[in-house]
């Protein structure tokens, strides 16, 4: 076996006129680890080419804040292929390129020449070097190997069993000592940390469309929660407020659309309306506020789905609103505030493109922007909240950069994050009790074949898999999976999200791996968001309706990956940071390559059981009514086999009187 970048030189690269960059991330680097940076990225190639790449190294790393090793990109656009047109010598190292490489299509990635996939900086892997590595392991690796990938480090290939994981991927984990921002950022410019956000490193991004399903689940909760619409109703006369038309952010009016409301959007980056607007994943665009909400009144009026793109600030949007006392019902935000000092929020009275040069120039005027203008936004929201709008805060950390910004009030104690904030998360109220403690969560394929009649017939034959009567949450499914053509969410290589408890996944997985079989489709690669019920610890996001003080663990979303490891995934990834920062979560997921195999049936019932049913049972454990009940019942179902410990919960009353009489007695 030989792995190794050839000794010859790639030509040098070209960019293509209008695929968007990811901002210089400010280099940082005392000297000495400059030295070692440089060192560092030399050790992927070969000796003979250094005196030649080390100033190109050096000269990337100074001024774009990493060494991309650009040189090594493959020109052009890099696109999943179907399967079989990939080298290897099994179809696991075939289907993992496929995911690779889909990660990194100009039409998915964020930034595509700097590997970036969403969330501003969620990378597939370090650097070219890394890409083209991992490429070769993947041709070369055997159904008797395990690929060993670290930060995006190939690491090697290493003896495992058929059954065991192809691939054993991990990002950004980071000792505790230095596990913060900080530190992340000096490891990441020496070369030896990536950021893998949720599905960017852990190679399972299907396009905007994953995350749709979520948003539209969300809104259509929250508009159900606070409005009293009926649980078979959608939010038909509604207008949703919000930010962002991004990686992520950019299912917003998507979603909308779908759960029948009107959609206003603040985007200040013009690249990405127009790429939305393109995809007829937004109907209009202005940068007139007027215009804009007199569309929007109409439609509201009218009851008729719409979504519109205002190309500016958030802020100026929400001044617009209260000055002119404009009514809606639903408000969030999706800038990357995650990351909110690298250029993830835009301050207000400062245009994108100024943005962008400000924080090359003088980051500490830009940081001073940023809150000044996440002041200000707070201000704007609390008082649209007073007059009756439900706004929540969407999981990117927007109510820790208000808090980080100064304003202590948005914090539940007026000090720090302990104990929550004044405002909702998405998933404290909504999709935590909704979604999550039920077990449903983000469940995901894509046809390796890449063709349009398997993702057709895959779509059929999950629909059939649903009973809609079951709950609430199996109608809403029920109907997206029947809209899903329709709605035309496919970007990149044919691929579907679709929400589901742990045995409508379980059903599903065994129909699809059954069709493999008598070879109605091709292979399959099935998986999910790290945004599930057991795959992330995060007590900003996933785990912010877990109060029994265990949300400052990371036990499962840890136990998730080893014990999908464990019992089969074709891959499997654990990850610091997702959507919310380094050190603020662990977030893990899989990939399950569906060959028709009666093993992979014995697989699909075992793990995809574990990975749903373990972050249920933790749910339960953290006394979650709607997880005990689901536990219970599971318990029932599968009494041969498994066992969930199921908790005896308190009585508040009890508790709270014996406390308060042992405090009094205290004082
Ligand atoms: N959609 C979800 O389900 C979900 C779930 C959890 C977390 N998130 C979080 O949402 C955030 C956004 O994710 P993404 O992938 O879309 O990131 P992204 O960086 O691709 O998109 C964010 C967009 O916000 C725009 N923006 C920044 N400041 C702005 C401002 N002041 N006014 C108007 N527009 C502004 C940016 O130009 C950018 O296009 C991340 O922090 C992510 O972790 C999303």
């Amino acid at each position: 076996m030989h792995i190794k970048l050839p000794r010859t030189l790639p030509e040098p690269p070209e960019f293509v006129e209008g695929v968007r960059r990811a901002p210089d991330r400010g280099f940082r680097l005392s000297r000495k680890q400059t030295e070692v940076a440089l060192k560092n990225a030399l050790r992927y190639i070969p000796d003979g080419l250094h005196e030649r790449l080390a100033p190109e190294f050096l000269n990337e790393l100074i001024t774009r804040g990493k060494v991309y090793g650009y040189r090594y990109r493959p020109p052009g656009n890099i696109k999943a292929k179907p399967v079989h047109e990939y080298r290897g010598n099994c179809l696991s190292g075939k289907a993992l390129q496929v995911m690779i490489d889909n990660n990194l299509d100009f039409n998915i990635a964020l930034y595509p020449y700097e590997l970036v996939t969403y969330g501003e900086t969620g990378q597939v892997c370090q650097n070219w070097m890394q890409y083209r590595l991992i490429k070769q392991y993947l041709e070369a690796i055997t159904k008797e190997q395990t690929l060993v990938v670290q930060s995006g480090h190939p690491l090697g290939l290493f003896r495992s069993k058929p059954d065991n994981p192809r691939a054993i991927i991990t990002n950004g984990l980071m000792v505790g000592m230095y596990d913060n921002q900080e530190d992340w950022e000096i490891a990441a410019q020496m070369g030896v940390a990536n950021y893998g956000q949720m599905t960017a490193g852990g190679w399972m991004y299907i396009g905007p469309q994953g995350i749709v399903h979520g948003t539209y689940n969300t809104l259509l909760h929250a508009g159900r929660l606070n409005f009293g619409i009926g649980q078979d109703e959608d939010l038909k006369g509604r207008l949703f407020v919000s930010s962002g038309l991004g990686g992520m952010s950019g299912a917003q009016p998507k979603a909308t659309e779908i759960a029948g409301a009107v959609a206003v959007i603040a985007e200040v980056d013009y690249s990405r309306i127009k790429t939305r607007h393109d995809q007829g994943w937004v109907r209009k665009a202005s940068s007139d506020l007027k215009e804009i909400f007199t569309w929007a009144t109409e439609a509201v009026k009218k009851g008729e789905p719409l979504s519109i793109a205002y190309y500016g600030n958030i802020v100026d949007l929400l001044e617009y609103v209260e000055s002119n006392n404009l009514a809606i019902d639903l408000l969030s935000d999706q800038t990357s505030c995650h990351a909110v000092y690298d250029g993830g929020y835009c301050p207000q009275g400062i245009t994108f493109g100024e943005r962008t040069k400000l924080l090359e120039t003088d980051r500490k005027t830009f940081c001073r922007l940023v809150d000044k203008s996440l002041r200000r936004h707070f201000q704007l929201i609390k008082r649209l909240v007073e007059k009756g709008v439900y706004f929540f805060d969407y999981g990117n950390s927007f109510m820790k950069a208000v808090l980080d910004a100064g304003v202590k009030e948005i914090a539940r104690n007026g000090v720090d994050e302990k104990e929550g904030f004044i405002f909702p998360s998405y998933v404290e109220d909504i999709m935590g009790p909704h979604i999550f403690d039920f077990g449903y969560g983000p469940f995901r394929w894509v046809c390796l074949s890449g063709r349009d009649d398997d993702l057709d017939k895959t779509d059929k034959a999950a629909m059939a898999c649903i009973d809609p009567d079951r709950r609430g949450q199996d109608r809403d499914n029920y109907v997206w999976i029947r809209d899903a053509e329709k709605n035309k969410l496919v970007v990149g290589t044919r691929a579907r999200i679709l929400y589901q408890d742990a045995k409508g996944r379980i059903n599903i997985a065994l129909k699809f791996n059954e069709m493999v079989r008598k070879g109605e489709v091709g292979p399959i690669m099935i998986g999910r968001d790290h945004h599930d019920p057991g795959g992330t610890d995060s007590p900003l996001r996933e785990t912010a309706n877990i109060r029994d003080g265990s949300n400052v663990m990371v036990d499962m979303a840890t136990q998730c990956f080893a014990g999908n490891a464990a019992r089969g995934m074709t891959f499997v990834a654990l990850h610091n940071g997702g959507g919310v920062g380094i050190g603020k979560a662990i977030n893990g997921g899989f990939g399950l390559l569906l060959d028709g195999s009666e093993g992979v049936d014995e697989i699909i019932r075992m793990a995809i059981s574990w990975d749903v049913m373990g972050g249920v049972a933790r749910r339960a454990w953290a006394r979650n009514e709607n997880s005990i009940l689901v536990s219970i019942e599971k318990n029932e179902d599968r009494s041969d086999t498994d066992h969930i410990t199921i908790p005896y919960v308190a009585d508040d009353e009890l508790v709270e009187k014996m406390v308060e009489e042992a405090f009094a007695k205290r004082r």
